[in-house]
């Protein structure tokens, strides 16, 4: 049993990974924009959020199933869009966790920048719902080709990531040396040869990066992730081109990044099936508003077919089951599931599902609330 399948906690698979990965590739996981504050705060807020359960309730049966982009989910949460995975595991990258996701079941997003082909990754997870994400290039014939691309090879579902219309300042990343795909100075050097192993195998495999789109820009920055987010995506995007895109796409359509309720509604009005509150994981503005606290006023502001998908700083099947309490259809997992990748592959992920999943169940039974969808917040209460 690899030490990634004997961790206890997410914690103990963020540990694992600071020490298997390079400093600035550690980093790049673990960190978040300017001063962290969103970063921190999303993890910390969802202890402001205190629980009551009910006694006495017939817990021999506990369901946790849920709907993500219209279909089944036997988990409340589901694997968040995240950019080039074989940074974190390079032989298999994005496969290792798609093999994860298909063994429990639950539902796969990959990013833009995946750093394995759509159709690999499709193939690696044949049997469970594949979204893809996608941000907006300036050419909108390659949008169309991607989108073309997504759903050929298998994908179900689309989400436009509005979060990121430059990239955020991730104040770890410049002091380190770091750049997608790294590259060799005296910095980066010195933190590479104190992880051999992985420097073995990103020197042994194919260069790193987006795979699965022609890099056309050029201009300063093109070829790396930051500068293609800067460079090659459309400044100019309005919610006219979101509509575009729903149409274009014309199946279940998600818009990540919201954090207003207006925002929300105008998501839907332009073509929305489900709203996506997310902050990046605290990635892109700082001092943003943790997504636990938005929950209850999108969630009252759309019409309840759409669903409100909800993400950031989910560490504990506790905080999945917040956000599902104050509202959330489903809860999408970052961070939690890459520690799990960097520590140790497809066995890694599956232990920080299973962690979840346990806690989840743990959750629910000591609730007294046997049926995840009964959850509401009358068993929630912000701290005074
Ligand atoms: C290393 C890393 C890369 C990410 N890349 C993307 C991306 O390419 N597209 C996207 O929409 N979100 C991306 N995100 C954001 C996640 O989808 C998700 O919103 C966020 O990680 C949730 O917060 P958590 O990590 O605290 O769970 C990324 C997050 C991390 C940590």
């Amino acid at each position: 049993m690899s030490r990634a399948s004997r961790a206890i906690n997410i914690d103990d698979l963020r540990t694992l990974a600071k020490a298997r990965l390079p400093r600035m590739v550690f980093d790049y996981i673990d960190g978040g924009a300017e001063d962290e504050i969103t970063l921190r705060r999303s993890v910390d807020r969802y202890a402001d959020y205190e629980l009551q359960w009910n006694s006495l309730v017939d817990i021999s049966k506990i369901d946790t199933s849920t709907k993500v982009m219209g279909n089944p989910n036997p988990l409340p949460f589901f694997i968040s869009p995240t950019a080039a995975s074989r940074l974190f595991w390079p032989k298999e990258g994005e496969l290792a966790v798609a093999r994860a996701a298909q063994k429990a079941g639950i539902a796969y997003s990959a990013s833009t920048l995946a750093s394995r082909t759509l159709e690999d990754i499709s193939a690696t997870a044949p049997g469970v719902p594949k979204f893809i994400q996608i941000y907006v290039w300036k050419d909108r014939g390659i949008v169309k080709e991607f989108l073309a691309r997504a759903k050929a090879a298998g994908f179900t579902g689309c989400i436009l990531t509005v979060d990121t219309a430059v990239a955020g300042y991730r104040e770890r990343d410049p002091r380190n040396g770091f750049s997608i795909p790294p590259k060799v100075n005296s910095k980066t050097a010195t933190q590479a040869l104190a992880r051999p192993g992985y420097l073995w195998d990103i020197v042994s495999g194919p260069k790193i990066g987006p795979v699965n789109f022609r890099n056309p820009g050029g201009g300063k920055g093109a070829g790396d992730v930051m500068g293609t987010i800067n460079n090659l995506f459309d400044r100019t995007m309005t919610w006219k081109d979101a509509e575009w895109m729903a149409n274009e796409w014309g199946g279940a359509f998600a818009v990540k990044g919201i954090a207003t309720k207006e925002d929300a509604i105008r998501a839907t009005e332009h073509g929305a099936t489900a709203v996506w509150l997310s902050n990046h994981g605290g990635r892109q503005i700082d001092t943003s508003v943790p997504v636990v606290d938005l929950v209850p006023e999108v969630r009252d502001a759309v019409d309840s077919h759409i669903e409100v998908i909800a993400d950031g700083g989910v560490r504990r099947g506790s905080h999945v089951l917040k956000l599902i309490a104050r509202g959330a259809t489903s809860v999408a997992i970052g961070r939690a599931y890459l520690y799990g990748l960097a520590a140790g592959g497809e066995a890694g992920v599956a232990r920080a599902i299973q962690i979840l999943k346990d806690d989840v169940e743990r959750g629910l039974s000591l609730l007294g609330v046997p049926k995840l969808s009964d959850l509401d917040d009358t068993l929630v209460r912000l701290r005074r």
